[in-house]
């Protein structure tokens, strides 16, 4: 089985493989997560919010989603959070209204380079992240709905 791992296209979607794919849900004060049936263990999360299929996202290769700009602002602080467990297997959450949450120490690549490999990392997906592909709280800025 080959290693799950997250293939970062820029100006485009999040090629995801391996990895299964879930949301995050509120109960009561825990979040849970949901796990959400993709057709194969490879699928194209949107990055741009501007799908019709979100989460996933409705183009093909080369796709040219959205005009990618280079970081403008500052890394974002470590992330908190914990769930999905950052101490388990790779693993994938969708936050609702906000990021792509990965744990694990998954592989992740962003165009031509490889993320250093981390216990969680938030990743944009409402196009709007001043230091992408992370996420940088601007999702809460722009009122991104996904
Ligand atoms: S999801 Fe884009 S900045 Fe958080």
């Amino acid at each position: 089985m080959p290693e799950p791992k997250i293939e970062i296209v820029r100006g485009g979607p999040m090629l995801v493989d391996g990895l299964p794919l879930g949301r995050l849900r509120h109960e009561g004060d825990v979040w849970r997560v949901e796990r959400i049936e993709t057709p194969s263990r490879t699928y194209a999360l949107c990055r741009c919010g501007a799908s019709s299929e979100m989460p996933l996202c409705d183009r093909t290769a080369p796709y040219a989603c959205f005009d990618e700009q280079p970081p403008t602002g500052p890394e974002p602080a470590p992330y908190r959070w914990d769930v999905p467990d950052p101490t388990g297997p790779p693993a994938l959450a969708l936050k609702p209204d906000g990021p792509v949450r990965v744990a694990g120490f998954a592989r992740i690549t962003y165009g031509d380079r490889e993320l250093s490999p981390r216990d969680r990392v938030s990743l944009c997906r409402c196009g709007e992240s001043r230091c992408q592909p992370l996420c940088d709280s601007s999702h809460k800025v722009v009122g991104y709905r996904g």
